[in-house]
C-alpha cells in the first residue's frame, strides 16, 4: 500500500517549486477551522483537530507520508455528502479547489482528493477500501472518532441535529446493503452503534488503528450495557 512512486517524486519537487509544506498546512488548517467552526453535528474544527492527532500517530507508526496524512486529515470533511445534499462528490471537489488555489502540485491534489473520496463509511454491508497507505491511516483515524467516550459524544450530537430519537426499542437496526439504504436511514442514535459504530474495530487498516479501535470498542459496549439495564429500570 506504499505510496505511488510518482506521488513521492511530485512531493519531494512540491518542496523545492511551490509554497512549502508548512505554509500549505497553515493556510489549510485556518481555512478549515473558519469553514467548520458553527457545526454542531460533529463536524467541528476540534474533530479536524483530533483526527489530525491521531492520524499523524498512525501514520508515523505506520512510517507514512505525514504531509499527506495531515493533509488530507485536515481537509476530510469540508463538504461531507450529508450536509451536501446527498451528494458524496462534493468533498473530494471542494479539497480540490482549496488545493488549487494555492498551487499545490497535481499529484499531491490527486492523492489528498482520493483519500477524501475513499474515506467515508457507506452501510454495514458495502467495504470501503482505501488505495494508498495514507487513506488507511486518515479513515482509522476518522473512525476512532466514531468510538469510544467522544464517539458516543458524536452519535447523540448527530442524532440531535438531525432530529431522530434516541432510542424505540421498537424500531430495530438495519443491516444497510448499499450506500443509498445507508444514506436514507431513518433510525435512531442507538441504532447507529449496531449499524455502524459497533462494526468499525473489525474494519480498521493499520496495527495502530486496531489497537486504539479495540479499548474504545471496549468502552462503548459496556456503555451499552449501563443504558440498557437504565432503560430496563435496573441500575
Ligand atoms: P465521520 O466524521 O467519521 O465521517 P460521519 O460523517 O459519518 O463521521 O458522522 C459524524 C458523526 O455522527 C460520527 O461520529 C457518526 O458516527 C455519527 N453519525 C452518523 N450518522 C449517524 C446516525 N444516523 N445516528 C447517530 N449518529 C450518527
Ligand atoms: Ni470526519
Amino acid at each position: 500500500m506504499r505510496g505511488d512512486p510518482r506521488v513521492d517524486a511530485g512531493a519531494e519537487l512540491c518542496t523545492i517549486f511551490c509554497m512549502n509544506h508548512a505554509l500549505i498546512l497553515t493556510r489549510t488548517a485556518d481555512h478549515v477551522r473558519k469553514l467548520l467552526s458553527g457545526d454542531s453535528a460533529g463536524h467541528d474544527w476540534w474533530h479536524i483537530e483530533r483526527v489530525r492527532r491521531v492520524a499523524l500517530t498512525i501514520a508515523r507508526e505506520e512510517r507514512a507520508d505525514l504531509f499527506l496524512v495531515e493533509l488530507a486529515a485536515l481537509l476530510h470533511d469540508v463538504a461531507d455528502w450529508k450536509f451536501a445534499g446527498g451528494d458524496e462528490k462534493a468533498g473530494p471537489a471542494a479539497a480540490r479547489q482549496w488545493l488549487e488555489s494555492l498551487d499545490v502540485d497535481q499529484p499531491t491534489t490527486d492523492h489528498v482528493c482520493l483519500v477524501i473520496a475513499q474515506l467515508s463509511f457507506k452501510g454495514a454491508g458495502v467495504a470501503t477500501p482505501m488505495d494508498s497507505l495514507e487513506g488507511a491511516c486518515v479513515q482509522d483515524a476518522d473512525r476512532l472518532e466514531a468510538l469510544g467516550a467522544i464517539g458516543i459524544a458524536r452519535a447523540f450530537a448527530y442524532g440531535g441535529w438531525k432530529g431522530q430519537a434516541m432510542h424505540d426499542p421498537e424500531l430495530p437496526p438495519q443491516p444497510h446493503g448499499s450506500f443509498e439504504q445507508y444514506k436514507q436511514n431513518k433510525g435512531t442514535s442507538i441504532n447507529h452503534f449496531y449499524e455502524k459504530l459497533l462494526l468499525l474495530k473489525d474494519r480498521m487498516n493499520t496495527a495502530a488503528g486496531k489497537r486504539l479501535a479495540q479499548a474504545r470498542h471496549e468502552f462503548m459496549e459496556q456503555y451499552l450495557q449501563r443504558f440498557f439495564a437504565e432503560w430496563a429500570g435496573e441500575r
